[in-house]
């Protein structure tokens, strides 16, 4: 995964007082408390287990709804950009190969995002080789084997102080100023990935 860039891109969608408090309070947060829950995982025990209530149990449910979060905001901050840059033809042919063109990708990505109450990913698929849009309502839940390569934090927690309500205007801004280099670079590393796969399969 690649690492978060040190500071909010200069002409940002997002404010540098939204931009902070959702790093800060959101990400570093979720980072510091999934180090808290392996630290405690490790104390924890199994002697004790229980499909109902077991504090095992428990850590380890709290550990994927961490965990999840973590890449996935990792991944929004990096997908941040200022719309200085454009996908690259691997990745712009990809997006027209798998969901019929431009146009269209932008679309479904767009309905997803004001659809979903978590999530919208544009993931590869390292099983498939292929890229799709994915819809997450919350952390703990997604599709395995979908490297993320672009997502968009729609929990009103991302983009309230700045839109209000305005899911709208948020998507429309977030898709005109991807930071694509990012994206790029995400797409080449599942490439590499799908390609191992492919390789050990074969
Ligand atoms: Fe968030």
């Amino acid at each position: 995964m690649s690492k978060r860039k040190q500071i909010r891109p200069e002409g940002s969608i997002i404010s540098s007082e939204q931009y902070e408090h959702h790093f800060t309070s959101y990400y570093k947060s979720h980072q510091h408390k999934l180090r808290e829950i392996k630290a405690r995982l490790l104390k924890a025990g199994t002697s004790y287990s229980d499909s109902i209530f077991s504090l095992f149990r428990v850590l380890k449910r709290e550990e994927v709804w961490l965990r999840n979060s973590v890449i996935l905001h990792s991944t929004y901050f990096n997908s941040l950009g200022n719309g200085n840059n454009k996908p690259s033809p691997q990745l712009f042919n990809m997006l027209v190969r798998d969901f019929g063109s431009w146009e269209e990708w932008v679309e479904e990505f767009r309905v997803i995002s004001i659809s979903s109450r978590g999530w919208a990913v544009l993931g590869f698929d390292l099983l498939e080789g292929n890229l799709i849009n994915c819809l997450c309502d919350e952390h703990a839940e997604g599709h395995w084997m979908i490297y993320p390569i672009i997502t968009l934090d729609v929990f009103e927690h991302a983009y309230q102080q700045d839109y209000g309500s305005d899911i709208k205007g948020y998507t429309k801004d977030f898709l005109n100023n991807v930071d694509w280099s990012f994206a790029n670079s995400g797409l080449e590393t599942a490439q590499e990935m799908y390609n191992v796969l492919q390789a050990k399969n074969n």
